[in-house]
């Protein structure tokens, strides 16, 4: 009998980790509350396979997206799949770049967006100031950059967290999120995601991350050095047994939760 063949890691991480629609759905009324503009032009850094640019031109025939990864392989795999599950006039509204985003791009964006922690990759000041120095540059004059980030006790300690969910043409998926023990003299820490597939099969390490952790505090701090002239940030808000509730508020202060995502904003 036939084996199906593996699924690509890139399709999993998808299904399991991201969640595309919500960033789409909420940060741009972020921006227009921060900026009183509607924003059109995006800038994906860090895309991977460009989940989020192919669903903001989807949104609207006036958006455009460009997205920049350092890796080939996974801006192949989005131009395969996702891009060309667009129809041709929204995919003519898109591009993909093999680029580093240290450097400034010469087309200008509305904003800008650094998802699923991917600031961490820098584990220099000096990097982290020359990535949001070319972001500032690349950005319109109102525009804003936003930097999701985790935290939090529970996001330095080593634990392996499982989840189970069908995934549609392939069957129940477990995702294991797998954590280091935090250093705390070089503030580096590794993460892993690791994929059951519905045969029993393990893909041990599909992603492997080596991440500095920067604290917010940090974050602004360094986004006021790199010349923007303020920064907000969003923090979700929690019920009373302290469970996320996908809805976040700008605050200055806020509760030592033993995990947090929060979105750190930059503008210009
Ligand atoms: C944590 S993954 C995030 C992928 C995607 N943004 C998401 O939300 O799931 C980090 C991505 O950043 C890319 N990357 C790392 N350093 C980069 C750099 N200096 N410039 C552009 N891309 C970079 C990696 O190739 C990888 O695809």
């Amino acid at each position: 009998m036939k084996k199906n063949p593996k699924p690509s890691k890139f399709r999993l991480y998808e299904e399991c980790v991201q969640s595309p629609n919500w960033q789409v759905d909420y940060l741009p009324q972020f921006h227009t509350w921060l900026t009183g503009k509607t924003p059109r032009k995006f800038r994906e850094d860090f895309c991977g396979s460009a989940r989020v640019a192919c669903e903001w031109v989807k949104r609207d025939s006036k958006n455009s997206a460009l997205g920049l990864d350092l890796d080939q392989e996974v801006l192949d795999y989005a131009k395969r799949v996702n891009l060309a599950s667009l129809g041709s006039k929204t995919q003519n509204r898109i591009k993909l770049k093999c680029a580093d985003v240290r450097k400034s791009t010469t087309a200008k964006f509305d904003w800008i967006g650094a998802f699923n922690f991917s600031v961490f990759e820098f584990h220099e000041r000096k990097e982290l100031l020359r990535y949001f120095k070319a972001a500032h540059q690349s950005l319109e004059r109102t525009g804003t950059l936003f930097l999701e980030v985790a935290g939090g006790p529970g996001f330095l300690e080593a634990s392996l967290e499982k989840q189970t969910k069908p995934v549609p043409g392939l069957g129940r998926v477990t995702h294991a999120w797998e954590q280091s023990q935090f250093d705390p003299i070089t503030a580096v820490n590794d993460y892993a995601i690791h994929f059951k597939l519905p045969d029993g099969t393990w893909i041990h390490q599909a992603f492997a991350y080596h991440w500095r952790i920067w604290g917010i505090r940090e974050l602004r701090d360094a986004l006021q050095e790199a010349g923007f002239k303020r920064s907000v940030v969003l923090w979700e808000k929690a019920d009373a047994s302290g469970a996320p509730l996908h809805e976040f508020l700008p605050m200055d202060a806020a509760p030592n939760h033993d995990f947090f995502i929060a979105y750190v904003v930059g503008l210009k």
